[in-house]
């Protein structure tokens, strides 16, 4: 019998109507368009506005646009796998309540945390579950509501973030499409330098924090963004030594929409063309947890079936890492 792979099978995606653009943030903050389109690449952002939605909001909406495109019954699906940094609650399994709404009442589900890199963790969790042959579907979900722990009057952070979701289905394959290889890294020296101070186990939430602004993501974006262009270059570099893949056999990359400066050093570590770099940072800007399915969603039509991608994150921790992937389908 043929080895199994988890393959992506199907993806879906919803981002929030109102848009925020760099135009709005200039009557905001003291910041210009220039400035953030030469820094960052990103023109406007998404954001959740409706009183009382959360992240699962976000998460359903894209789990049911998956559920739609592919016909499959989410009775059917074994697991459902939320990757967010921004749960609707800091307890009570956003993932869970997710898995209900959908109508996926046979699977069960949990939340996982690595804040940018989420979703690329996530991947080798479904991917493992399915490796291993104990489920046959594991929907993976990434969204973020970045809104609801971003403070609009700190300009290095606020021009930064949105609010998205994407959504993929993991199923094993014969055919040797799927995930092929990974390479995770962490390193708790990050802890510093991006995070929120309150409202965890260390500081709880109190009057004090709150007057502090303490619970709005602060980050030293000079280190970060130090670490997160070596790292996401080294471990890309990496993945394609060691599976023997040149620049001419990588079909497409897709990075971590954090920062165009950021994707471009990548891609040159890899002696990639930019038109096998994916990029929508200018329409949504970094959206954390959903940056990844969000590309895999809005360029679905140019993969093609077979095609070597390969996916690479950075995020707060500091978590990163690689994943090599052989895309397993033709859209129409
Ligand atoms: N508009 C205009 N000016 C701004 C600004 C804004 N929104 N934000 C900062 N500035 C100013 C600074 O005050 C500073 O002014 P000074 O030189 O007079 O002190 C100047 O621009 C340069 O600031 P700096 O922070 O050094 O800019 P930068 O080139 O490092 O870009 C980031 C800032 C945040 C865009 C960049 O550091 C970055 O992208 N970091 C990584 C962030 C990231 O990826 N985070 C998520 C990881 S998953």
């Amino acid at each position: 019998m043929s080895k199994i792979t988890a393959a992506i099978t199907a993806v879906g995606a919803y981002v929030p109507d109102f848009v925020l653009s760099n135009q709005v943030l200039e009557t905001m903050i003291d910041t210009n368009d220039e400035w953030i389109t030469t820094r960052t690449g990103i023109k406007e952002r998404r954001i959740l506005k409706e009183k009382g939605k959360g992240t699962s909001f976000l998460a359903i909406k894209a789990a049911q646009n998956l559920i739609e495109k592919s016909g499959i019954n989410p009775e059917d699906i074994d697991l459902v796998l939320l990757a967010t940094a921004t749960p609707d609650m800091p307890v009570a399994s956003t993932g869970v309540y997710v898995a209900s709404q959908i109508g996926a009442v046979n699977a069960f589900a949990y939340d996982l945390q690595a804040a940018c890199s989420s979703f690329l963790y996530g991947m080798s969790t479904a991917a493992s579950y399915i490796q291993s042959g104990r489920y046959k579907k594991v929907l993976l979900i990434g969204a973020d509501k970045m809104s609801s722990i971003i403070d609009y009057t700190d300009r290095a952070t606020c021009i930064i973030f949105g609010d998205g979701a994407g959504a993929v289905l993991f199923e094993p394959n014969e055919e040797g499409m799927g995930l092929q290889d990974e390479y995770l890294r962490s390193d708790g020296i990050g802890r510093e330098y991006l995070k929120i101070d309150a409202g965890g186990s260390i500081l709880p939430a109190s009057a004090e924090t709150v007057q502090n602004g303490q619970h709005t993501v602060f980050q030293d974006g000079k280190t970060v963004f130090k670490y997160a262009v070596s790292g996401m270059a080294d471990v890309s570099e990496k993945i394609m030594q060691r599976n023997d893949l040149t620049h001419n056999d990588v079909n497409w990359l897709l990075a971590h929409q954090a920062n165009k400066r950021i994707i471009d050093a990548t891609a040159e570590r890899m002696g990639l063309d930019e038109s096998k770099v994916l990029i929508n940072i200018h329409r949504y800007g970094n959206t954390t947890s959903a940056t990844l399915p969000l590309l895999m969603h809005d360029f679905e039509k140019q993969l093609k079936k077979g095609d070597n991608l390969i996916f690479a994150a950075f995020g707060g921790g500091f978590t990163w890492g690689s994943i090599y992937l052989k895309w397993a389908y033709d859209t129409k």
